[in-house]
Parts: structure tokens; C-alpha cells; sequence
């Protein structure tokens, strides 16, 4: 699969961290675009910067002259991780002046798979309208919202269970987390 993952200025980076070391040994063509915002909160969260994984393609959120700005050339999927507040309420309407709102219209328009993985809490009217409007439109909305049945035992396990469940709906094999009722390794 040729999958795009863009990062924002959402608290979390540390679930597109986890996502990407996840995503590189699987073997898929693997494109990177970060959102203005998203260095700043990637500087607060996480010591030592983005690792990024060898092969991944990072892009200028300004150029548009990349495969996946034109609908001939969708992805297959883009995940939008952890995706601000803005940037959710700019793709549910449409907005398309850069590469990562660009794509995100894209993908939705060509029926590809969109995952947008917010953070935020408590939610507003506006973000729930927005919600609203992007699952009618097609993407999915996987809410940052860790689980514990599988007892994590560091910050990085707990991201992992956020992690499991957009890895378990790009249809990505993984043994990142124990499935419910399956045997604790
Ligand atoms: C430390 C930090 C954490 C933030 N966390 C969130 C968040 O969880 N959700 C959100 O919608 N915005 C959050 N913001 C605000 C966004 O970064 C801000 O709205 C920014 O303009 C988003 O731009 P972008 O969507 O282009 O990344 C945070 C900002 C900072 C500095």
C-alpha cells in the first residue's frame, strides 16, 4: 500500500512515532507530511525529534507537485496523526491550500481510506458538526483514546493501544497489543 501519514500541531506525537516505526518494517511505500504547526509540539514531546523510518518520503507542506495533490494519483490511504482540531475542521470543509489538506481532499474525494486521529477533549458543538460532516463524507474518526485492558506498562504501550487500532483498520498485521480475550504474551 501506498500510505501517507501526516502529522499536526495536536498533542501525540509520540502515536505518529509509534505508527511509523510500525508501518516501515511492513513493507509499503511510506510518504511523511507535517503540518506547520506540527514541529513545535514534536520539539515539547519528543526527545530528540522525529525518527523518521529508512525509506519514508517526507514532503513540503507547500509543494503540491506530488503524486498524491492529484486525484489520478490518490493513495491508498492517509492518516491523519494526531490530527488538530483546525486541521480536522479545514478538511471537513474543504480547504485545500496546502499538500496535507490537499491530499486529505483528495483521498476523501477519490473514496481512498482517511483516518483522522484527534486528540482533543472536551469537544465542541463545532468539532462534533465537523465529525458529522467528515463521516458522512467517508473517513474514519479514531479518537486518541487510550484502552487498558491490556495493562501497558510504559507511556510508549499506552500509545500502542491508539496505534493497534489505526494499524488494525489500514488492514496492517501487527502484534503490537494483546487482542481482547486473546492469551498476554
Ligand atoms: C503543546 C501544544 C499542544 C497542542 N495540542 C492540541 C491538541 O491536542 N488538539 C488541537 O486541536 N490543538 C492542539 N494544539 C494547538 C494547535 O497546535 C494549533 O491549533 C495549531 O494552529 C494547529 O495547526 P495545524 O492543524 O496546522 O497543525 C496544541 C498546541 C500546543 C503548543
Amino acid at each position: 500500500m501506498r500510505i501517507l501519514v501526516a502529522i499536526t500541531g495536536a498533542s501525540g506525537s509520540l502515536y505518529a512515532q509509534r505508527l511509523l516505526e510500525n508501518l516501515a518494517p511492513a513493507g509499503h511505500e511510506l510518504h511523511v507530511v507535517l503540518s506547520q504547526y506540527a514541529p513545535a509540539v514534536i520539539a515539547e514531546e519528543l526527545p530528540g525529534g522525529l525518527r523518521l523510518p529508512p525509506g519514508a518520503i517526507t514532503h513540503d507542506l507547500q509543494r503540491l507537485s506530488v503524486p498524491f495533490a492529484s486525484g489520478s494519483n490518490a493513495p491508498d490511504a492517509m492518516v491523519v496523526i494526531p490530527c488538530s482540531m483546525g486541521t480536522l475542521g479545514r478538511i471537513a470543509h474543504g480547504y485545500s491550500e496546502n499538500l496535507l489538506l490537499r491530499a486529505a481532499d483528495v483521498v476523501l474525494k477519490e473514496r481512498k481510506q482517511l483516518i483522522l486521529v484527534p486528540r482533543e477533549t472536551p469537544l465542541s458543538l463545532v468539532h462534533v458538526r465537523n465529525f458529522e460532516l467528515l463521516l458522512q463524507a467517508g473517513a474514519t474518526i479514531l479518537p486518541a483514546n487510550p484502552s487498558f485492558y491490556s495493562r501497558p506498562r510504559s507511556v510508549a504501550q499506552v500509545a500502542d493501544t491508539v496505534v493497534a487500532r489505526v494499524l488494525d483498520h489500514l488492514g496492517v498485521a501487527h502484534k503490537l497489543v494483546a487482542r481482547w480475550q486473546e492469551e498476554r504474551e
